[in-house]
C-alpha cells in the first residue's frame, strides 16, 4: 500500500440483524489519499453514518478490510483500536457532545490528558493555540453551555483536532449551523487538508459543502455510484 494512502476501505460489507437481518452495506471499496478532503453523500437511510463508523474503526462488526495510516484495522484488539483511535482520528459530529458544565478550555484538553503523553501545562497551551486559531481565545474559560451553537461547534472542531490526528472525521458537522458558520468549518478543514496534509472525511447533505470538497463519493442503498474511479 503507497505511503500516499491514509485509508483504505476493501470490500466492506455489513449487515444489520435487527428488527430481521439486511445487508446495510454491499462491498464499498475506496482509497482516501493524504491530504484529501473527502465527501460522502447520499440520500438518507444510504448508510454513509455505518460507513463512517466502520471507518472510523468504532465499529468491528462487518467482512472486508479496513487500513488507516498504512496500518491495518481489521483484527485489532478493541482497546488496540481505542488507543489507535485516539491517537490518529478526530471526530466531528452533528451534535457535539461536548460536557456542558466544563469549560471550552477542558472540553479542548480532555482527549490529550486522556493520551497522556503530554503535561498538563503542555497540554493547556496547545488547547489555547487551537481555540485561537479558531478565534475562540476569549471564549475559553466560559462553560460549553453557555456558547452559541457556532461556538460549541469550533470547540468541538479544536477537541478534535487536539491529539494532532492524521484523519479527521465527521457525520454531518455542519448540519446544526447556520450558512456563514458553516463556511467557517469548511474554511478550518479546507486548511487543515491543505496546510497540515491531514485528511478529512466527512458526510454532508450539504451540496455546496461537498462540490467544494477535493472528491464527493456517493452511496446509494449501500454502494458506491460515483466518486470512485
Ligand atoms: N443499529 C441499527 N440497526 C438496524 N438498522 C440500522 C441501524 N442503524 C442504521 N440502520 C439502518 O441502516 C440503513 C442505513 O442507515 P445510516 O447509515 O444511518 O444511513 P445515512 O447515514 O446514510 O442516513 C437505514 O436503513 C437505517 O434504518
Ligand atoms: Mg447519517
Amino acid at each position: 500500500m503507497s505511503a500516499t494512502i491514509a485509508l483504505r476501505a476493501e470490500n466492506i460489507i455489513k449487515y444489520f440483524d435487527q428488527p430481521e437481518r439486511f445487508q446495510v452495506l454491499k462491498g464499498i471499496s475506496f482509497d482516501v489519499q493524504k491530504g484529501e478532503f473527502l465527501a460522502l453523500v447520499g440520500k438518507s437511510g444510504s448508510g454513509k453514518s455505518t460507513l463512517l463508523y466502520v471507518l472510523s474503526t468504532m465499529d468491528t462488526d462487518y467482512e472486508g478490510g479496513l487500513h488507516v495510516s498504512g496500518e491495518k484495522m481489521t483484527g485489532k484488539t478493541q482497546n488496540e483500536l481505542a488507543a489507535f483511535r485516539n491517537s490518529q482520528i478526530g471526530f466531528v459530529f452533528q451534535f457535539h457532545y461536548l460536557l456542558p458544565e466544563f469549560t471550552a478550555l477542558h472540553n479542548v484538553m480532555l482527549p490529550a490528558l486522556k493520551l497522556g503523553r503530554k503535561s498538563r501545562a503542555q497540554i493547556e497551551e496547545e488547547a489555547m493555540a487551537h481555540l485561537s486559531t479558531l478565534d475562540l481565545r476569549d471564549q475559553a474559560m466560559k462553560a460549553a453551555s453557555k456558547l452559541s451553537g457556532g461556538q460549541q461547534q469550533r470547540v468541538a472542531i479544536a477537541r478534535a483536532l487536539i491529539n494532532e490526528p492524521s484523519i479527521i472525521m465527521g457525520d454531518e458537522p455542519t448540519g446544526n449551523l447556520d450558512s456563514r458558520n458553516t463556511q467557517v468549518v469548511f474554511d478550518i478543514f479546507r486548511g487543515l487538508a491543505r496546510e497540515k496534509g491531514q485528511t478529512i472525511i466527512t458526510v454532508t447533505h450539504d451540496e455546496d459543502f461537498a462540490r467544494n470538497c477535493d472528491r464527493v463519493i456517493e452511496l446509494s442503498d449501500g454502494r458506491v455510484i460515483s466518486g470512485v474511479h
